[in-house]
């Protein structure tokens, strides 16, 4: 039961740690919270290389803040420069492609390739401020291409290979983007996943967009517009790999990530330079203790935060070796993962809960044929974490002697927000545990208004910290609106959460119209405009249904126009697929439900609760006074059983 077990550090662990005690970790904790000017600055000259530094450390006029106002850095210097010298020929990158091609990638190797590329950008006529979209596999010239536009100042937005083409160019549109960075294809499960296409596709109607580089990795045919599109390879032959990083501002944009929202617009979350390198490169440490020697393994992909902060960013800037692996963990075999781990010797493994409850249906044989006992710390990211495989995952890949981290964190934070130090905090399943130092977290009721401990409630954070969200690209309104409106100037997450009579924090999931499948957030209007953009689809409403091993999935009530077909077993197909063409396959439906009519308020909202309640327990209970057609949620609710 979660709360009911204490996993205490153990000795082996805390007595090599970068913090060894609670005391330690309090003592850090004071000293942010008492005096955050000093505390940041001293954080931000031990762990990032500035040029010139800043004349005041932060300037906070909500919901706006500047972080090292007036300093100069640059994320790829950070990243790979100031390596040069003591670990150039340590292995930044070990790759691993799904076919099973590996590459180990030194930190001098990849500088050259981030300098030569730089140069690619510049003779292309790229310029700091610009904006390229990256859409890639997971192969070394995804990294180089992030760091190349970081390099340079071009700000730059991962589009996740999982979405479509339609998504892909909304982003393009709304980023204004003038350089697309794509590949032919990846692999995944064996097959090509051709995203060259998919530019081809987005592009029809992106003006903007002047050039398109090609990486070449699967080797198959694509269509090549003359004067827009070039190969990477042949864009490099000949050119140098001399270039010097440019002095950037702190506040320069580094990327901007789209991620779901309330509405059905996705929101580009903007991050910039200074601030989220400094925290992102201090939470290295403090959440995975890293050290000299670790082989360190974040299995996200680049598509999504936890790729750039804690793949990226985060252990490139703090000297780490990072396996980077293109495939699935099921290919060609469930033990894809613990093959690499034990050929790696990897020593720190970061997934996701629905990774890992994936893995736990496949039985224990698949990790007990390989040695993972170089393993000393497991991390966990994306939702809450359940017992089962919590326990799992301590026994069967820890085997008992690796702390878990569960890190808690959005794309907003930019960084671990709350989560164990593992040497320093006894863990609790389930729990995140304590806040990092700095970040002041609180759970408050509607009126904001602190929650007694043990109580449920919103949670926020009262201060600004370096690498929080700075802006929504292109719309400071909804910025304002979505995270400091409710309680005006504090940040709200968007979570619901309980901290115990210990000051654990337990995360209760979403309050907004989010879900949250497979870790990947997705909203319910997302999918909702999607389907009415159907022909065949009058209305729609999507909520997410519990799930076994995605944790949610997507489930939609769907109304049909006059005339639709009423072979629901084939529109019900057919929709699905449509979801996977106009978002992407990750946001396939689960189940469509044909519905006559929606339940609805007098004012004509659909009350998303009500079918919450019936995906989750198949009845309805509540105030359902303000409904306009009762007859609907039970003939919705009943539905289940004619099945
Ligand atoms: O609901 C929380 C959940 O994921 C949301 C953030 O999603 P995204 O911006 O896509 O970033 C995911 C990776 C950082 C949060 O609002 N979430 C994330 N980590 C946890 C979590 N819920 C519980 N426990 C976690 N460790």
């Amino acid at each position: 039961m979660p709360g009911s077990d204490v996993f205490t550090p153990p000795t082996s662990f805390s007595s090599q740690a970068h913090v060894g005690s609670l005391d330690e970790y309090r003592s850090l904790c004071r000293r942010a919270e008492e005096d955050p000017e000093n505390f940041w600055a001293e954080m931000a000259e031990a762990e990032v290389h500035w040029f010139e530094k800043w004349s005041h450390v932060f300037e906070w006029n909500p919901p706006f803040v500047k972080w090292f106002v007036g300093a100069k850095t640059n994320a790829a210097y950070n990243c790979l420069d100031r390596h040069l010298e003591t670990r150039g020929d340590k292995a930044a990158l070990l790759f691993e492609g799904e076919p099973g091609d590996r590459r180990s990638i030194s930190y001098r190797e990849l500088h050259e390739m981030v300098c030569r590329f730089t140069n690619v950008l510049k003779a292309r006529g790229s310029r700091p401020g610009d904006r390229a979209i990256i859409y890639m596999p997971m192969i070394p010239e995804a990294v180089v291409a992030m760091l190349a536009c970081a390099r340079l100042g071009v700000t730059h937005s991962v589009v996740f290979g999982g979405f479509s083409a339609e998504a892909l160019k909304a982003r393009i549109q709304d980023l204004d983007a003038s350089l697309v960075l794509t590949a032919d294809g990846g692999w995944r499960r064996g097959k090509e996943v051709r995203l060259k296409d998919a530019v081809d596709e987005a592009l029809t109607d992106c003006p903007g967009v002047r050039n398109v580089i090609v990486a070449r990795r699967c080797g198959s045919s694509v269509q090549m517009t003359a004067g827009r599109d070039h190969w990477w390879h042949e864009l490099e032959e000949g050119v140098g790999a001399d270039c010097p990083a440019e002095v950037l501002d702190a506040e320069h944009p580094l990327f901007v990530l789209y991620t779901s929202g309330t509405t059905g617009k996705p929101k580009g979350i903007l991050h910039t330079t200074g601030g989220y390198l400094t925290y992102t490169t201090c939470t290295m440490k403090w959440v995975f203790d890293l050290k000299e020697d670790d082989v360190y393994w974040c299995t996200a992909d680049v598509g999504w935060v936890t790729g750039h902060s804690y793949l990226v960013y985060g252990p490139l800037s703090a000297g780490a070796t990072c396996v980077l692996y293109e495939g699935a963990p099921d290919y060609p075999a469930w033990d894809r993962w613990w093959e690499i781990a034990a050929r790696d010797k990897v020593t720190t493994f970061y997934t996701s809960p629905t990774a890992i409850r994936a893995l736990i249906k496949q039985g224990d044989s698949y990790p007990a044929k390989h040695d993972l006992s170089a393993l000393r710390l497991l991390g966990s990211v994306g939702e809450p974490i359940n017992p089962a495989a919590w326990e799992w995952y301590h026994r069967v890949i820890g085997k008992e002697r690796c702390p878990i981290v569960d890190t808690w964190w959005q794309t907003e934070t930019g960084g671990i927000m709350i989560s164990p130090m593992p040497g320093a905090v006894p863990l609790k399943p389930g729990s995140g545990t304590f806040p990092m130092p700095g970040i002041l977290p609180e759970v408050v009721d509607f009126e904001g208004k602190p929650v007694a401990p043990g109580g449920e409630g919103f949670l926020i954070i009262k201060r600004p910290w370096p690498s929080m969200i700075r802006t929504i690209w292109g719309d400071p309104q909804r910025f304002e609106q979505q995270y400091f409106s409710r309680i005006p100037g504090i940040y709200f997450t968007g979570d619901a959460a309980r901290c115990d009579e210990d000051g654990y924090y337990w995360i209760l999931g979403r309050v907004d119209d989010v879900m949250n499948v497979s870790g990947h957030r997705l909203s319910t209007m997302e999918v909702e405009s999607a389907l009415v953009r159907h022909p065949a689809v009058a209305e729609a409403a999507v909520v997410g249904k519990p799930h076994e091993i995605t944790g949610q999935a997507v489930c939609c009530f769907v109304t049909l126009k006059q005339g639709a077909s009423t072979d629901h077993s084939a529109l019900g197909k057919e929709l699905r697929q449509w979801v996977a063409h106009e978002i992407g396959p990750f946001a396939r439906p689960e189940e469509i439900r044909f519905a006559e009519s929606l339940p609805k308020t007098r004012s004509g909202k659909i009350m998303r609760r009500l079918l919450r309640e019936i995906v989750t327990s198949h009845t309805v209970t509540g105030d359902v006074t303000t409904l306009e057609d009762l007859g609907v949620v039970t003939k919705l609710a009943a539905q289940h059983d004619d099945d």
